[in-house]
């Protein structure tokens, strides 16, 4: 909108014109109307075509393994949530915690994009830390990574949010 557009508006809204002058379609044109969505909410959406679907398996501490259908774009941890595995996620991926602690079986790892420093120097604060060990929250699916094995550790150290289980919003 330039200046001399500003100007105009200005003085139709002094005058009470503004609404009846600027149509819908001007209006439009200022106000951005795409959706808004929450952390985690469009791990809740389902995959629009098969070819947008990724296979991931998670295993859980106990060693039960859960098969579920995510698709390009989704967050592991939040698609944990979705499915009701029990990786916790207690910063919900800013990077402040190790909750989301899993270790990658050795056919996609080297098809992650590589940890930076801070997933780094926070993994090595996790329990049970192993060479296979990433954070679930770094890690979005790409169809490259379709029938990912995801395994949980025996255990999670939250030493940043205590009790927070982060909800989907
Ligand atoms: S949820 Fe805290 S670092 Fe992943």
């Amino acid at each position: 909108m330039n200046v001399s557009t500003i100007y105009r508006y200005s003085y139709l809204f002094k005058q009470k014109k503004f609404l009846e002058t600027i149509s819908k379609h001007s209006l439009l044109r200022y106000v951005r109307t795409s959706e808004v969505v929450n952390h985690g909410e469009f791990e809740y959406q389902d995959p629009k075509s098969e070819e947008d679907v990724v296979n991931v398996t998670y295993i859980d501490k106990d060693g039960k393994s859960n098969a579920v259908r995510g698709k390009v774009g989704d967050n592991v941890l939040y698609l944990a949530h979705r499915h009701g595995i029990d990786m916790e996620g207690a910063c919900e991926a800013s990077l402040a915690c190790t909750t989301c602690h899993v270790y990658v079986e050795s056919s996609h790892l080297d098809l992650l994009p590589e940890a930076d420093d801070k997933e780094n120097d926070l993994l090595d604060m996790a329990p049970f830390l192993k060479e296979n060990s990433r954070l679930g929250c770094q890690i979005i699916l790409s169809k490259e990574l379709d029938g990912i094995q995801l395994q949980l550790p025996k255990a999670t150290r939250n030493f940043y949010v205590d009790g927070h289980k982060p909800k989907p919003h």
